[in-house]
């Protein structure tokens, strides 16, 4: 087994979409990327480059048309327990209490009650949310929904979590709380990380790569180490002057 085989490799990826009506989209081309394990990376690139298509094909939600891509050393699949994803909205069940969707996702994937209940206890106390795990999502502001998908989405432990713009519609004092947040979980679990952003001081705060993506046909045409120590204090970087650097770097790669 290589070295990587507990990571992401991905190798001349290439991605058409076939529309009904007008000629194919080639949304992804020669994409090549190896991500060791327990890495933080993000995605930055303009908006129709492929970064969704790209997390879509990790978490074996569409195919890799050519090329080869593998998860922890497999192809990726829909079903894998090993992977989780999260989105930009909640999309919490609104019949369901903070602490019950948790649970919905969490018993597929433990089966002890007790042990399920002091996991949920625990990451809804992480992410700011004690005293709230029997609100339902109408009672929870949307910062406060996306903390109960972040807690949920940590219950899992996958090895590998995608997120597609986590933070996109959350305002920009609550994003940098919940940022905090996300590297904390992350910190602790050191899972592998896929993180689409169009924020970049976002992508920069919390990785330890930021990839820069062409605009479409989506190709990779940067790659950052993002040398900053951890563990990390988003608020704290604020004011860190290597910090803005990183950030106006990539904007400068991406104007
Ligand atoms: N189901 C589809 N059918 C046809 N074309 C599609 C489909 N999904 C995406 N595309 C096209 O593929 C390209 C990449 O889309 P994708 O959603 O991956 O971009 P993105 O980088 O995530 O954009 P954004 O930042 O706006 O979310 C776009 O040009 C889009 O129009
Ligand atoms: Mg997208």
């Amino acid at each position: 087994m290589s070295q990587d085989s507990g990571g992401i490799q991905i190798t001349g990826l290439s991605h058409h979409y076939y529309p009904q009506k007008g000629p194919p989209v080639l949304a992804l081309r020669d994409v090549g990327l190896a991500i060791p394990p327990r890495t933080f990376v993000s995605l930055v690139g303009a908006s129709g480059c492929g970064k969704t298509t790209l997390l879509d094909i990790l978490s074996g939600l569409a195919s890799a048309q050519s090329g080869s891509v593998t998860v922890g050393g497999a192809p990726p699949s829909a079903g894998r327990v090993d992977t989780a994803r999260m989105f930009a909205r909640d999309a919490l069940l609104p019949w369901r209490s903070a602490a019950d969707n948790i649970d919905f996702a969490l018993s597929t994937r433990l089966a002890d009650p007790k042990a399920r209940a002091e996991r949920i206890a625990r990451l809804l106390r992480e992410v700011g949310l004690e005293g709230f795990q029997n609100a339902y999502p109408r009672q929870l502001s949307q910062g406060m929904r996306q903390r109960v998908a972040l807690a949920r989405t940590f219950s899992l432990q996958s090895k590998f979590v995608f997120f597609d713009e986590p933070f996109g519609a959350i305002d920009a004092l609550t994003k940098v709380a919940l940022q905090d947040q996300l590297v904390a979980l992350w910190e602790q679990s050191k899972c592998t990380v896929v993180l689409v952003t169009h924020d970049l001081a976002e992508a920069v705060a919390m990785s330890d790569r930021v990839i820069v993506m062409s605009p479409r046909p989506g190709t990779i045409i940067a790659d950052y180490t993002i040398d900053l120590p951890r563990p990390r204090n988003v608020r704290a970087l604020q004011s860190v002057s290597r910090f803005h650097e990183y950030v106006a770097e990539l904007w400068s790669k991406l104007g």
